[in-house]
């Protein structure tokens, strides 16, 4: 069976979210713990959303101001109801349905710890409910180990009741088919059977379960609903079980976006969190983590070894070996292998942000390279810009943090400070070893450092008898070929140039 767009609404969807989730031994609700980057309380409620319900209703009561100001930022429409006293899955429900009013429609539970649980499921419940003109339906898996969940116990094909497994008698534990703790209920058959509830089980608590018995009790039919995908009924109670539900949320994503046409090479070692954007032909390496809102468009190479969060890449970028944040990184640019980008990095075209390079906060014009050993802070970089190995730059003086800009084509030799604030004009060059403190106007060549001192035969003197004086003997005082090559090159060069 499956949901049609036309399937009329229903009056209300409650989420009970008020449980303690002691065995998370978690300062934080469970709910705000992340399921492929997601709070898991965030999945419940866009699944119930799909069902366009009038109301949506949020039963909070453990740690409720963090559940609050989850759903005060992401779902302002949910009506929020406490459940002062933890008596029970019906407790929680006769809380919610004082907030609804009249209810003419069937009304929705469902829990905020079932993160698998989808909206087109919840859609399918509700169109079984009013196939089978039921007073209630309950969405049931087969499952290996039942043990904790409340069974269902059928007769003659119907739901007779749903007996609780520390309540259920021998035969009773055998029955494999559990209760999700997801219902449709007809809206009067709920607030009459509710109200009849009594704690008459061993934990002494208000039974949702019990108000089936009563549509039972009252000529209602009482139906099922069975998925055979029990992850969809799964939740989640310690980290173990988290950790598993995140690794099968995140087989599905993967898979989910290489059917839609993305290269993963290793679907184990991958993670991409739900919010992640990625276009078709683009490579995935092993040990690869896209999270938060990273997009990735056609033709990138992603990885290995790569984390990226908030980070958008353009076309044909190669990301090697990188942590990434709330940057971004531009069609063609290479960055990588061991670079680190933090917030505000924007890197041109073609650009390149190399080895061992770090930036943050800095705007880099295309074709500009960082290649290899810079920390680049608070800078902005014109297009066609060479930073040499090793250049630095000072962003921060122990009070202030100041910026740099270096105009197009600038040139900066290895091994430079740019101390900021510092202004670099179009096509100027600094001399390798440099700290450049004053402004360098476009054009003009900064060599700020000391000149070379040869003290000649220096190791005779100091060092008389050592390896290095031997070697100094031995030695014919020949220029390397490949450097002597390379002076007479440039010198030619040079001589063309002032001709
Ligand atoms: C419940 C069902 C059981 C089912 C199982 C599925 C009952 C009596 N039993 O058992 O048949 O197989 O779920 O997981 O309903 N909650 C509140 N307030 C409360 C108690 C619970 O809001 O006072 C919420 C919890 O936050 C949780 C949900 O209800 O989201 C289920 O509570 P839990 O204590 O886990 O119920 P189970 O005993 O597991
Ligand atoms: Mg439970």
């Amino acid at each position: 069976m499956s949901t049609t767009p036309t399937q009329a609404p229903v009056a209300a969807v409650i989420v009970l979210a008020a449980g303690g989730g002691t065995r998370m031994k978690s300062k934080n609700s469970k709910l705000l713990h992340p399921v492929a980057g997601r709070a898991m309380l965030s999945y419940a409620l866009d699944a119930a959303q799909t069902l366009n319900p009038a109301k949506l209703v949020v039963v909070v009561g453990h740690l409720r101001e963090q559940v609050e100001a989850l759903l005060d930022e992401s779902y302002p429409q949910v009506t929020i109801v406490e459940q002062p006293v933890r008596n029970g899955t019906g407790g929680a429900v006769q809380c919610a349905i004082g907030a609804l009013g009249e209810i003419n429609r069937e009304v929705v539970v469902t829990y905020g710890d079932v993160p698998m649980l989808t909206g087109e499921t919840l859609g399918e419940l509700v169109a079984a409910h009013r196939a089978g003109g039921n007073a209630c339906t309950v969405l049931t898996a087969v499952v290996p180990d039942p043990t904790g969940y409340g069974r269902i116990v059928r007769e003659g094909g119907q739901v007779a009741k749903i007996v609780e497994h520390r309540d259920a008698n021998e035969a009773e534990r055998q029955i494999r088919e559990i209760n999700s703790g997801i219902y449709v209920f007809d809206g009067k058959v709920l607030r009459e059977g509710l109200a009849s509830l009594k704690p008459n089980n061993d934990q002494a608590e208000l039974y949702l379960t019990d108000v089936l018995g009563y549509a039972r009790g009252h000529q209602g039919n009482v139906g099922a609903y069975l998925t055979d995908d029990i992850w969809q009924t799964e939740g989640v109670n310690d980290r173990v079980q988290l950790a598993r539900m995140n690794a099968e949320v995140n087989r599905r994503i993967v898979e989910r976006w290489m059917l839609d046409g993305v290269t993963v090479v290793d679907p184990k070692t991958t993670w991409i969190e739900a919010d992640v954007d990625l276009e078709t032909d683009v490579t995935i390496l092993p040990n690869t983590q896209l999270l938060g809102a990273t997009s990735v468009a056609t033709g990138a190479v992603i990885g290995p070894d790569t984390t990226l969060r908030d980070v958008e890449v353009g076309e044909n970028a190669h990301v090697i070996r990188t942590h990434g944040e709330l940057s971004v990184i531009n069609s063609d640019a290479e960055v990588g292998p061991f670079a680190r980008l933090r917030p505000g990095t924007v890197l041109g075209a073609h650009g390149k942000i190399g080895t061992f390079v770090e930036t943050k906060n800095a705007q880099i014009g295309d074709g500009s390279k960082l290649p290899h050993l810079t920390y680049c802070g608070d800078a902005f970089i014109g297009e066609g810009v060479n930073v040499g190995a090793g250049t630095i730059f000072a962003n921060y003086d122990g009070s202030h943090k100041s910026p740099t800009h270096l105009g197009n084509d600038v040139f900066i030799g290895s091994n430079s400070v740019l101390v900021a604030p510092l202004d670099i004009g179009d096509g100027a060059f600094v001399a390798a070893g440099s700290a450049v403190v004053d402004d360098v106007p476009p054009g003009a060549l900064a060599v700020a450092r000391g000149r070379e001192h040869i003290s000649a035969d220096w190791v005779h003197r100091k060092r008389a008898g050592s390896s290095a004086s031997d070697a100094a003997n031995d030695s014919e005082g020949e220029i390397h070929p490949a450097v002597a090559e390379a002076r007479a090159k440039l010198r030619e060069e040079n001589q063309e140039d002032d001709q």
